[in-house]
């Protein structure tokens, strides 16, 4: 059975997952606008990945006997300065979110509640991945200035991402 601190702590994180689809949404509203249509792509899929990081931790709480209690969403960012500028973002916004995991970690720990350590280790994971891809990303982004020839072949190579549920485990 889940404790009031964790049920609290991880409804938290419900809502920040929800925000992080909110806040991709909006960069590929964004992209739409400025006609980068795989960029646009891209974050929309990461859209749907941070809902399903949202559905796993609604689940998890209900699973364990809590109740996942939603609140409002705050509004993400809607413009930008160009795509370098929209990728550094999402590498700093990452590093928060791995930071909230990390704090939800240390309380489950603290509470010796070892369900919940195992299950946030597979977010642990997962933000090793999402820092890695998004740095390699940005690296890219970079090295081509955010323009040009370049851009365009990088707008096609990000069009190829595809919403593939993570492993359930
Ligand atoms: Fe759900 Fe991008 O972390």
């Amino acid at each position: 059975m889940l404790n009031h601190r964790l049920e609290k702590e991880l409804n938290k994180q419900v809502n920040a997952e929800l925000y992080s689809a909110y806040l991709y949404l909006s960069m590929s509203a964004y992209f739409e606008s400025i006609n980068l249509p795989g960029a646009a792509s891209w974050t929309r899929v990461q859209a749907e990945e941070e809902q399903f990081h949202a559905m796993k931790i609604f689940d998890f709480i209900n699973e364990r006997g809590g109740r996942a209690k939603l609140v409002a969403i705050e509004s993400p960012p809607v413009e930008w300065d160009g795509i370098v500028n929209v990728f550094e973002e999402i590498l700093k916004h990452e590093q928060h979110v791995t930071s909230l995991i990390y704090n939800l970690m240390d309380i489950a720990t603290e509470e010796k509640d070892y369900a919940t350590t195992a299950f946030l280790q597979w977010f642990i994971t997962e933000q090793v991945e999402e820092e890695a891809s998004v740095t390699e990303m940005l690296n890219k982004l970079q090295l081509i200035g955010g323009k040009g020839h370049g851009l365009l072949m990088l707008d096609k190579e990000l069009a190829q991402r595809t919403f593939v549920p993570p492993a359930a485990n």
